[in-house]
Protein backbone atom coordinates (compact mmCIF):
# COMPACT_ATOMS: atom_id res chain seq x y z
CA UNK A 1 0.00 0.00 0.00
CA UNK A 2 1.14 3.44 -1.13
CA UNK A 3 2.34 5.72 2.04
CA UNK A 4 0.71 8.99 2.44
CA UNK A 5 3.25 11.85 1.15
CA UNK A 6 3.31 13.39 5.14
CA UNK A 7 4.75 9.71 6.15
CA UNK A 8 7.31 9.64 4.12
CA UNK A 9 10.53 10.10 5.83
CA UNK A 10 13.67 11.06 4.36
CA UNK A 11 16.76 8.26 3.69
CA UNK A 12 19.69 8.67 5.84
CA UNK A 13 21.49 10.25 2.90
CA UNK A 14 18.06 12.55 1.90
CA UNK A 15 18.73 13.67 5.51
CA UNK A 16 22.55 14.10 5.49
CA UNK A 17 22.13 16.60 2.57
CA UNK A 18 19.42 18.73 4.23
CA UNK A 19 21.89 18.77 7.59
CA UNK A 20 24.55 20.13 5.30
CA UNK A 21 21.92 22.42 3.29
CA UNK A 22 20.79 23.68 6.94
CA UNK A 23 24.38 24.22 8.14
CA UNK A 24 25.93 26.27 5.05
CA UNK A 25 22.56 28.28 5.22
CA UNK A 26 23.87 29.92 8.50
CA UNK A 27 22.79 27.66 11.15
CA UNK A 28 26.40 26.08 11.69
CA UNK A 29 27.19 29.40 11.84
CA UNK A 30 25.02 30.45 14.83
CA UNK A 31 26.05 27.21 16.75
CA UNK A 32 23.71 24.78 16.02
CA UNK A 33 25.15 21.38 16.93
CA UNK A 34 25.16 18.38 14.55
CA UNK A 35 22.22 16.52 16.25
CA UNK A 36 19.99 19.78 16.26
CA UNK A 37 20.84 20.38 12.53
CA UNK A 38 19.62 16.30 12.28
CA UNK A 39 16.91 17.56 14.10
CA UNK A 40 15.85 20.43 11.99
CA UNK A 41 16.53 18.33 8.97
CA UNK A 42 14.13 15.68 9.58
CA UNK A 43 11.32 18.47 9.85
CA UNK A 44 12.20 21.02 6.76
CA UNK A 45 12.72 17.95 4.37
CA UNK A 46 9.42 16.72 5.07
CA UNK A 47 7.85 20.58 5.19
CA UNK A 48 9.74 21.61 2.04
CA UNK A 49 8.12 18.44 0.48
CA UNK A 50 4.16 18.97 1.40
CA UNK A 51 5.04 22.56 0.64
CA UNK A 52 5.75 21.94 -3.46
CA UNK A 53 3.00 19.42 -2.93
CA UNK A 54 0.14 21.43 -1.62
CA UNK A 55 1.40 24.69 -4.13
CA UNK A 56 1.88 26.42 -0.02
CA UNK A 57 4.12 29.39 0.50
CA UNK A 58 5.47 30.10 3.74
CA UNK A 59 6.33 33.71 4.59
CA UNK A 60 8.46 34.28 7.62
CA UNK A 61 8.82 37.73 9.62
CA UNK A 62 12.42 38.22 10.55
CA UNK A 63 11.48 37.29 14.21
CA UNK A 64 10.74 33.67 13.79
CA UNK A 65 13.15 31.25 14.46
CA UNK A 66 16.74 30.73 12.38
CA UNK A 67 15.62 26.82 11.57
CA UNK A 68 12.20 28.72 10.12
CA UNK A 69 13.96 31.40 8.02
CA UNK A 70 16.33 29.85 6.65
CA UNK A 71 15.22 26.29 6.49
CA UNK A 72 11.85 26.80 5.15
CA UNK A 73 10.89 30.20 4.65
CA UNK A 74 10.36 31.42 1.04
CA UNK A 75 9.38 34.86 1.97
CA UNK A 76 11.62 36.43 4.60
CA UNK A 77 10.97 40.24 5.67
CA UNK A 78 9.46 42.93 7.70
CA UNK A 79 5.40 43.49 8.24
CA UNK A 80 5.72 45.95 5.36
CA UNK A 81 7.44 43.35 2.77
CA UNK A 82 5.30 40.33 4.07
CA UNK A 83 2.18 42.04 3.40
CA UNK A 84 3.09 43.33 -0.39
CA UNK A 85 5.31 39.62 -0.94
CA UNK A 86 1.73 37.89 0.36
CA UNK A 87 -0.87 39.96 -1.98
CA UNK A 88 1.29 39.05 -5.05
CA UNK A 89 2.22 35.11 -4.18
CA UNK A 90 1.06 32.50 -6.66
CA UNK A 91 0.13 29.93 -4.36
CA UNK A 92 -2.77 28.21 -3.16
CA UNK A 93 -2.22 28.63 0.24
CA UNK A 94 -0.21 30.81 2.99
CA UNK A 95 1.26 29.26 5.93
CA UNK A 96 2.16 32.24 8.04
CA UNK A 97 5.48 31.62 10.44
CA UNK A 98 4.51 35.49 12.58
CA UNK A 99 1.93 36.42 14.84
CA UNK A 100 -1.87 36.86 14.20
CA UNK A 101 -2.15 40.40 12.98
CA UNK A 102 0.21 39.66 9.95
CA UNK A 103 -1.76 36.14 8.94
CA UNK A 104 -4.98 38.62 9.16
CA UNK A 105 -3.39 40.82 6.57
CA UNK A 106 -1.94 38.00 4.40
CA UNK A 107 -6.06 37.08 4.26
CA UNK A 108 -7.69 40.43 4.20
CA UNK A 109 -5.19 40.83 0.72
CA UNK A 110 -5.49 37.25 -0.31
CA UNK A 111 -9.08 35.93 0.12
CA UNK A 112 -8.95 33.15 -1.95
CA UNK A 113 -5.99 31.74 -0.16
CA UNK A 114 -6.69 29.70 2.28
CA UNK A 115 -4.14 31.20 5.42
CA UNK A 116 -2.96 29.13 7.99
CA UNK A 117 -1.22 30.27 11.37
CA UNK A 118 1.07 27.77 12.27
CA UNK A 119 1.02 29.11 16.24
CA UNK A 120 -3.07 29.90 16.67
CA UNK A 121 -2.51 31.70 19.97
CA UNK A 122 0.37 34.28 18.75
CA UNK A 123 -0.55 37.33 19.04
CA UNK A 124 0.82 40.96 19.96
CA UNK A 125 0.50 43.23 23.18
CA UNK A 126 0.03 46.17 20.56
CA UNK A 127 -2.58 44.11 18.94
CA UNK A 128 -4.35 43.29 22.08
CA UNK A 129 -3.97 46.97 23.44
CA UNK A 130 -6.53 48.48 21.39
CA UNK A 131 -10.57 47.23 20.09
CA UNK A 132 -12.52 48.62 17.23
CA UNK A 133 -14.61 50.38 19.60
CA UNK A 134 -11.68 52.06 21.28
CA UNK A 135 -10.81 53.63 17.64
CA UNK A 136 -14.38 55.29 17.56
CA UNK A 137 -14.52 56.45 20.49
CA UNK A 138 -10.99 58.29 19.54
CA UNK A 139 -12.50 59.68 16.44
CA UNK A 140 -15.73 60.87 18.64
CA UNK A 141 -13.43 63.12 20.25
CA UNK A 142 -11.23 64.32 17.64
CA UNK A 143 -13.49 64.83 14.53
CA UNK A 144 -11.56 65.51 11.71
CA UNK A 145 -8.48 64.07 12.51
CA UNK A 146 -7.61 61.52 10.16
CA UNK A 147 -6.70 57.85 11.54
CA UNK A 148 -3.87 56.29 10.58
CA UNK A 149 -3.31 52.63 12.63
CA UNK A 150 -0.03 50.10 13.41
CA UNK A 151 -0.57 47.19 10.55
CA UNK A 152 0.35 45.70 14.27
CA UNK A 153 -3.81 45.82 15.32
CA UNK A 154 -7.16 43.27 14.63
CA UNK A 155 -8.82 43.38 11.18
CA UNK A 156 -11.76 45.18 13.45
CA UNK A 157 -9.40 47.81 14.59
CA UNK A 158 -7.90 48.03 10.76
CA UNK A 159 -11.59 48.55 9.20
CA UNK A 160 -12.18 51.86 11.34
CA UNK A 161 -9.17 53.62 10.17
CA UNK A 162 -8.29 56.12 7.31
CA UNK A 163 -4.28 54.90 6.79
CA UNK A 164 -2.36 51.43 7.83
CA UNK A 165 1.56 52.21 8.67
CA UNK A 166 3.93 50.32 9.41
CA UNK A 167 7.62 50.83 10.92
CA UNK A 168 9.07 51.34 7.19
CA UNK A 169 6.69 54.08 6.20
CA UNK A 170 4.85 55.74 9.40
CA UNK A 171 7.19 59.01 9.44
CA UNK A 172 6.26 59.28 5.74
CA UNK A 173 2.46 58.39 5.83
CA UNK A 174 2.36 60.32 8.82
CA UNK A 175 3.88 63.66 7.20
CA UNK A 176 1.55 63.48 3.97
CA UNK A 177 -1.45 63.80 6.60
CA UNK A 178 -0.22 66.65 8.56
CA UNK A 179 0.23 68.25 5.04
CA UNK A 180 -3.24 68.00 5.09
CA UNK A 181 -4.57 68.26 8.74
CA UNK A 182 -3.77 69.82 11.77
CA UNK A 183 -4.22 66.64 13.80
CA UNK A 184 -3.88 63.00 13.20
CA UNK A 185 -4.50 60.44 15.70
CA UNK A 186 -1.93 57.46 15.46
CA UNK A 187 -2.46 53.85 17.33
CA UNK A 188 -1.34 51.87 19.44
CA UNK A 189 1.96 52.22 20.06
CA UNK A 190 2.33 54.79 22.43
CA UNK A 191 6.21 54.46 22.03
CA UNK A 192 6.29 54.76 18.08
CA UNK A 193 4.17 57.67 18.45
CA UNK A 194 5.86 59.73 20.88
CA UNK A 195 8.85 58.57 18.39
CA UNK A 196 7.19 59.98 15.34
CA UNK A 197 6.11 63.34 17.12
CA UNK A 198 9.89 64.31 17.94
CA UNK A 199 10.86 63.62 14.07
CA UNK A 200 8.11 65.06 12.48
CA UNK A 201 8.13 68.06 15.42
CA UNK A 202 4.31 67.59 16.13
CA UNK A 203 3.01 68.37 20.02
CA UNK A 204 1.67 65.21 21.66
CA UNK A 205 -1.56 65.59 22.77
CA UNK A 206 -2.41 68.58 20.83
CA UNK A 207 -0.93 67.76 16.64
CA UNK A 208 -0.47 63.99 17.21
CA UNK A 209 -3.08 61.97 19.69
CA UNK A 210 -1.68 58.83 21.04
CA UNK A 211 -2.76 55.58 22.60
CA UNK A 212 -0.73 53.84 25.70
CA UNK A 213 -0.32 50.69 23.80
CA UNK A 214 3.15 49.29 24.26
CA UNK A 215 5.49 45.81 22.78
CA UNK A 216 6.41 44.07 25.97
CA UNK A 217 10.10 43.37 24.28
CA UNK A 218 10.42 46.85 23.36
CA UNK A 219 9.22 48.80 25.83
CA UNK A 220 11.43 46.97 28.00
CA UNK A 221 15.04 47.91 27.16
CA UNK A 222 16.98 49.72 29.48
CA UNK A 223 18.66 53.31 27.86
CA UNK A 224 21.27 53.18 30.52
CA UNK A 225 23.01 50.48 29.50
CA UNK A 226 23.65 51.99 26.38
CA UNK A 227 26.42 54.32 27.56
CA UNK A 228 27.81 51.26 29.02
CA UNK A 229 28.36 49.49 25.68
CA UNK A 230 29.39 52.12 23.79
CA UNK A 231 32.83 52.30 26.34
CA UNK A 232 32.82 48.33 26.50
CA UNK A 233 32.72 48.62 22.45
CA UNK A 234 34.39 51.79 21.36
CA UNK A 235 32.84 52.26 17.64
CA UNK A 236 30.13 50.30 18.20
CA UNK A 237 26.98 51.83 16.44
CA UNK A 238 23.54 50.99 17.85
CA UNK A 239 20.28 50.98 16.15
CA UNK A 240 16.79 50.54 18.14
CA UNK A 241 13.63 49.73 16.86
CA UNK A 242 10.62 52.75 16.61
CA UNK A 243 8.86 50.66 19.20
CA UNK A 244 11.44 51.37 21.77
CA UNK A 245 11.56 54.46 24.34
CA UNK A 246 12.18 57.58 23.65
CA UNK A 247 15.00 57.17 26.47
CA UNK A 248 16.21 54.81 24.23
CA UNK A 249 16.20 56.32 20.84
CA UNK A 250 17.62 59.67 21.91
CA UNK A 251 20.87 57.91 22.70
CA UNK A 252 21.61 55.53 19.53
CA UNK A 253 22.84 56.16 16.38
CA UNK A 254 19.55 55.33 14.35
CA UNK A 255 16.32 54.56 14.70
CA UNK A 256 14.02 52.30 12.15
CA UNK A 257 12.33 49.14 11.31
CA UNK A 258 13.74 46.00 11.20
CA UNK A 259 13.76 46.16 7.50
CA UNK A 260 15.37 49.65 7.57
CA UNK A 261 17.65 48.35 10.80
CA UNK A 262 18.91 45.73 7.84
CA UNK A 263 19.57 48.53 5.40
CA UNK A 264 21.31 50.51 7.53
CA UNK A 265 23.94 47.61 8.70
CA UNK A 266 24.87 46.91 4.93
CA UNK A 267 24.96 50.40 3.89
CA UNK A 268 27.45 50.60 6.75
CA UNK A 269 31.35 49.84 7.49
CA UNK A 270 31.59 49.74 11.16
CA UNK A 271 33.55 46.54 12.33
CA UNK A 272 30.35 45.96 15.12
CA UNK A 273 26.66 46.76 15.68
CA UNK A 274 23.91 46.09 17.97
CA UNK A 275 20.62 45.57 16.95
CA UNK A 276 18.45 46.74 20.21
CA UNK A 277 14.88 44.53 19.04
CA UNK A 278 13.73 41.06 18.84
CA UNK A 279 16.76 38.69 18.96
CA UNK A 280 15.33 37.26 15.39
CA UNK A 281 17.20 39.89 13.91
CA UNK A 282 20.43 39.70 15.03
CA UNK A 283 20.56 35.59 14.47
CA UNK A 284 19.42 36.95 10.88
CA UNK A 285 22.30 39.55 10.34
CA UNK A 286 24.68 37.17 11.86
CA UNK A 287 24.36 35.07 8.50
CA UNK A 288 23.67 37.87 6.34
CA UNK A 289 27.07 39.64 7.45
CA UNK A 290 29.29 36.94 8.42
CA UNK A 291 32.11 39.58 8.73
CA UNK A 292 30.50 41.98 11.08
CA UNK A 293 30.22 41.75 14.47
CA UNK A 294 26.67 41.70 16.31
CA UNK A 295 26.98 42.71 20.00
CA UNK A 296 23.89 41.27 21.93
CA UNK A 297 21.20 43.30 23.38
CA UNK A 298 18.22 41.72 22.58
CA UNK A 299 15.05 40.25 24.26
CA UNK A 300 12.89 37.16 22.87
CA UNK A 301 9.25 37.45 21.82
CA UNK A 302 7.01 35.00 23.17
CA UNK A 303 4.64 34.96 20.49
CA UNK A 304 6.75 35.46 17.35
CA UNK A 305 8.39 32.15 19.06
CA UNK A 306 5.91 29.94 19.35
CA UNK A 307 6.36 28.95 15.81
CA UNK A 308 8.13 25.64 15.52
CA UNK A 309 8.92 23.73 12.91
CA UNK A 310 6.44 20.92 14.22
CA UNK A 311 3.51 23.28 14.11
CA UNK A 312 4.83 24.66 10.53
CA UNK A 313 4.88 21.07 9.95
CA UNK A 314 1.24 20.24 11.73
CA UNK A 315 -0.36 23.46 9.85
CA UNK A 316 0.80 21.55 6.42
CA UNK A 317 -0.43 17.77 7.29
CA UNK A 318 -3.53 18.21 9.29
CA UNK A 319 -4.32 21.91 10.00
CA UNK A 320 -6.67 22.45 12.73
CA UNK A 321 -9.88 24.65 13.17
CA UNK A 322 -7.63 26.98 15.15
CA UNK A 323 -4.83 27.77 12.60
CA UNK A 324 -6.87 28.27 9.53
CA UNK A 325 -7.33 32.29 9.63
CA UNK A 326 -11.06 33.66 8.93
CA UNK A 327 -11.49 37.35 8.50
CA UNK A 328 -15.32 38.29 8.55
CA UNK A 329 -16.09 39.25 4.72
CA UNK A 330 -17.16 42.52 5.83
CA UNK A 331 -14.47 43.79 8.33
CA UNK A 332 -11.78 42.51 5.43
CA UNK A 333 -13.79 44.43 2.76
CA UNK A 334 -12.76 47.70 5.16
CA UNK A 335 -10.18 46.85 6.24
CA UNK A 336 -8.86 46.31 2.63
CA UNK A 337 -9.10 49.86 2.06
CA UNK A 338 -6.55 51.47 4.66
CA UNK A 339 -3.91 48.78 3.28
CA UNK A 340 -4.13 49.78 -0.03
CA UNK A 341 -3.82 53.24 0.91
CA UNK A 342 -0.50 52.59 2.93
CA UNK A 343 1.00 50.79 -0.38
CA UNK A 344 -0.18 53.84 -2.30
CA UNK A 345 1.25 56.38 0.14
CA UNK A 346 3.99 54.67 1.15
CA UNK A 347 5.60 53.95 -2.81
CA UNK A 348 4.17 57.08 -3.82
CA UNK A 349 7.76 58.49 -5.24
CA UNK A 350 6.71 62.51 -5.23
CA UNK A 351 7.70 63.33 -1.87
CA UNK A 352 9.36 61.29 1.32
P1 LIG B 1 8.73 45.39 11.61
O1 LIG B 1 7.65 45.72 10.66
O2 LIG B 1 9.74 46.49 11.80
O3 LIG B 1 9.40 44.11 11.23
O4 LIG B 1 8.09 45.21 13.06
C1 LIG B 1 7.18 44.22 13.38
C2 LIG B 1 7.06 44.03 14.81
O5 LIG B 1 6.24 43.30 15.29
C3 LIG B 1 8.01 44.75 15.65
O6 LIG B 1 7.92 44.33 16.93
FE1 LIG C 1 4.06 42.43 19.05
FE2 LIG C 1 6.25 43.31 20.24
FE3 LIG C 1 6.08 40.75 19.58
FE4 LIG C 1 6.34 42.61 17.66
S1 LIG C 1 7.82 42.08 19.22
S2 LIG C 1 4.90 40.89 17.68
S3 LIG C 1 5.17 44.32 18.56
S4 LIG C 1 4.78 41.82 21.09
Amino acid sequence: MALKPAAVAPTSSELEIEAARLADKGLAGLGYRDEELERAARLTWRINRLKKEQRAVIPAHVYQRPEILLGVADLVGDSYRLAKLCADADAKSIIFCGVRFMAETAKILSPDKEVLLPAPEAGCSLSESISAADVRALKKKHPGAPVAVYINTTAAVKAECDVVVTSANAPKILRKLFAEHEQVIFAPDAMMGKNLAKELGKKLGEELIIWEGTCIVHNNFDATSVEFYRKMYPGVKILAHFECTPALTSVVDYIGGTGDMMKWVADHKSSSYMLITECGLGDLARTKFPDKVFVPMCRLCPHMKSVTLERVLSALESPSAAQRIDVPAAVAARALRPIQRMFELSEDKASS
